[in-house]
């Protein structure tokens, strides 16, 4: 199975990546890191710790990164997802102690250790993996794939008109890694698109009573709420777990094009702004891989199998 770092700032759909990627026998979790993004960084820790044990899978070793995005003031996205970032409901200590190491040097140690064969799952603001590229300059070359969730791509952003949460929150290294790695992009478009569930499936997670299904639903209640708040519509969308699921299985993927794409990190109104060349008029060479359209259907069915507390495949 490929080696995989989970670099996340756990919230709600960061959770459902991490039990998504350990579900799967096609992935060998390596290590989890975590970055500065959706709540305050100790609950991040705590969260995904919490995450592992329910995954029974404490021996994963996790490390501490990057506490605040690069250059701009850290903001957190607590309205989506509730204080504490899994629903409002504050999980109990696991006894878990965090692993010694820095997450960015994580990152490079270990694709330094197997070079070719370890992929990045990034889940969250690209500081760690920004960190990591300026570290090592080859680091592109000693890693196999990387898989980011971030960007807006022919939609509007969801946190401000113009940007995606992860790509506004840390512009300045989403920059880099769009710059220095070859990166496959699950931008929010995609996940309104195709990555998020309405009251039919939803009803059917209800049903489910397995301690997966449990989970979610804590874990998904604010962002449920607040999206029927923002948006007028029951759903939840599920950004990050649809990017653990692109990554684990191929045939989930349907059009996936590459262009050349640059993420604007001056403060103003298009902070963030993911530019995509689709034209080619800039005449730069393309630098990144955007997933255009997926199978909506089995991504439910992995969703779900996943929740019933089977491997998604
Ligand atoms: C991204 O931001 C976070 O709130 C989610 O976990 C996801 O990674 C969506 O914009
Ligand atoms: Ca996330």
């Amino acid at each position: 199975s490929r080696r995989v770092i989970v670099d996340t700032d756990t919230a709600g759909d960061d959770t459902q990546a991490i039990l998504m990627a350990l579900a799967s026998e096609r992935l060998s979790v390596e290590a989890v890191t975590i970055v500065a993004g959706n709540v305050e960084f100790d609950y991040e820790v705590e969260n995904a710790k919490y995450t592992l044990q329910l995954g029974d899978a404490e021996g994963v070793p996790l490390y501490e990164g990057a506490r605040s995005p690069l250059l701009k003031d850290h903001v957190f996205a607590d309205h989506v997802h509730g204080e504490g970032g899994l629903g409002g409901d504050l999980f109990p200590d696991t006894g878990i102690e965090s692993a010694n190491g820095y997450g960015p040097d994580v990152i490079v140690e270990k694709a330094g250790e197997h070079p070719g064969e370890v992929s990045l799952l990034c889940i969250g603001p690209l500081t760690n993996i920004a960190l990591a590229c300026k570290q090592e300059p080859e680091l592109n070359d000693l890693l196999d794939e990387v898989w980011v969730m971030g960007g807006a791509v022919n939609v509007l952003g969801n946190d401000t008109p113009s940007a995606e949460y992860n790509f506004w929150v840390d512009p300045d290294a989403a920059k880099i890694v769009v710059d220095e790695l070859d990166t496959t992009l699950v931008d929010w478009g995609l996940c309104m698109e195709y990555g998020a569930f309405g009251p039919e499936i939803l009803d059917q997670i209800d049903a489910m009573e397995t301690p997966y299904a449990d989970f979610y639903r804590t874990v998904t209640g604010h962002v449920r709420e607040f999206t029927r708040e923002q948006q007028g519509v029951d759903a939840v969308t599920h950004p990050d777990s649809l990017a653990a699921a692109l990554m684990l299985a191929p045939e989930l993927r349907g059009e996936i094009s590459e262009y050349y794409v640059d993420v604007d990190e001056r403060e103003g109104m298009t902070r963030g702004y993911s530019l995509v060349d689709e034209n080619g008029v800039m005449d730069e060479a393309p630098n990144t891989r955007i997933v255009e359209s997926l199978d909506a259907d089995l991504f439910a069915e992995m969703s779900l199998a996943m929740l019933q507390g089977e491997a998604p495949e």
